[in-house]
């Protein structure tokens, strides 16, 4: 295996009135990554965080390296934004029309590492010509939108195909999925190829966070 696996809490799923306190408690479990998930309700059917959430974890002592999902249908109008905030790494949908490889490489010029992310429904064949590009592909495991959904097993596939491509052109890009994840699933997508695993429901509905957090170390 090329990386060894690092979760990812997701604040979506926490109390997003104590935000900061739900931070914490990513750090005080052990996680070293914080995904934050922005929607805008055009491309994900849901609201969420903007740029001052951001800058908020920060100016309240939040250390993690922040993993911020776009979905958005125009992402390269909000990098600068998200990486003044403190974001240090951003990833980008493929599904909607810009100009995705000079948004790639905005997101480096701005100091923050680059991802590009799939839909179910997207075939991994769309961001093939872009993962010399990349520090991360995202697979999404649910349809984007809501916490709490059920993981799709159907994407197991694809996350083969991408690992395959990883090791025949001896890239270094990490392979995170994002939806339904929890141990046992987390397993089967770590047996796929998968190094990086957004947690949410499984996270913050733990009664013991650090045990998880250590279970996934040990995938
Ligand atoms: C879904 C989001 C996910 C979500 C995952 O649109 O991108 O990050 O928070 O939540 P769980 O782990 O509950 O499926
Ligand atoms: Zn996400």
């Amino acid at each position: 295996m090329l990386h060894s696996p690092i979760i990812a809490p997701s604040l979506l799923a926490s109390d997003h009135a104590n935000l900061a306190a739900s931070a914490r408690a990513a750090e005080q479990a052990g996680a070293t990554w914080l995904h934050l998930d922005i929607m805008d309700g055009h491309f994900a059917p849901n609201l969420t965080f903007g740029p001052e959430t951001l800058a908020s974890l920060r100016r309240a002592g939040v250390k993690l390296f922040f993993d911020t999902h776009l979905m958005l249908d125009e992402p390269h109008r909000y990098i600068e934004p998200f990486a003044q905030a403190g974001a240090n790494h951003i990833s980008i949908h493929i599904e909607p029309a810009y100009d995705h490889r000079g948004t790639l490489a905005r997101i480096r010029e701005l100091g923050c590492q680059c991802g590009l992310v799939v839909n179910p429904g997207t075939p991994a064949t769309t961001i093939e010509a872009l993962l010399g590009e990349v520090d991360l592909v995202l697979v999404m495991t649910v349809q984007p939108g809501f916490g709490g959904q059920a993981f799709r097993r159907d994407m197991l596939p694809k996350l083969k195909e991408i690992d395959r491509w990883r090791r025949d052109r001896r890239l270094k890009f990490r392979l995170e999925v994002d939806g339904g994840i929890d141990l046992a699933t987390g397993a089967e997508c770590r047996a796929a190829g998968a190094d990086t695993f957004v947690v949410g429901t499984s996270f913050y509905g733990a009664s013991d966070k650090a045990a998880l957090a250590v279970g996934m170390a040990k995938m």
